[in-house]
């Protein structure tokens, strides 16, 4: 059983909601999982080493993660290394099309990519990783679940092949 944490700072509403969205997805994957979902205020930093797959969400404050999001990623450094293999993902909020959710998914995956954890592209739809324009359309949140589905299944896949070895 895979165990993955979704983890978001959300002010006004919008990223929390692509988090239960994301949650929904991996949930109705059909695949036996346990699935944390967090506050990036109420995540327990010890806990990181025990998840087999870690997303992250943040609004887009200036084209980047919001600071709160930013220190948590500083702050992961007590764990450098022990996050070696384990599956990466980001998700990203904006209120402009060019806003910079993008650039705000790419900036995490970068922290999570340093980390040696090992993140999965969609050539579909989101490639890096959802994306929300202001007030979330059926389309987005669709595309959320999606992306909960399949990193539900390739957290899984990941896993089996690395214990085989
Ligand atoms: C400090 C601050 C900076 C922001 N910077 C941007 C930005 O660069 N580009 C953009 O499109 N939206 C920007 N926004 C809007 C938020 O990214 C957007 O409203 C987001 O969906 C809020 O997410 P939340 O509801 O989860 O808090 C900014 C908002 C704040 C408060």
């Amino acid at each position: 059983m895979v165990k993955i944490l979704v983890c978001y700072y959300s002010r006004s509403g919008t990223t929390e909601r692509m988090a239960r969205e994301i949650v929904r997805g991996m949930e109705d994957s059909g695949l036996e999982g346990e699935i944390d979902i967090r506050r990036v205020e109420d995540t327990d930093m010890d806990s990181l080493p025990g998840y087999d797959a870690i997303v992250l969400g943040s609004p887009t404050y200036y084209g980047l993660p919001s600071g709160k999001m930013k220190l948590f990623l500083d702050e992961s450094v007590i764990h450098h290394g022990k996050l070696d293999g384990k599956v990466g993902g980001a998700f990203a909020s904006s209120a402009n099309p060019a806003g910079g959710n993008e650039t705000t998914v790419i900036a995490i995956l970068e922290a999570l990519l340093i980390h040696g954890m090992v993140v999965k592209g969609d050539s579909k739809g989101d490639h890096y990783g959802p994306v929300v324009i202001g007030k979330p359309d059926d389309g987005e949140l669709e595309r959320c679940r999606v992306y909960g589905k399949r990193m539900m299944k390739f957290t899984k896949q990941l896993r089996e092949n690395f214990s085989r070895r």
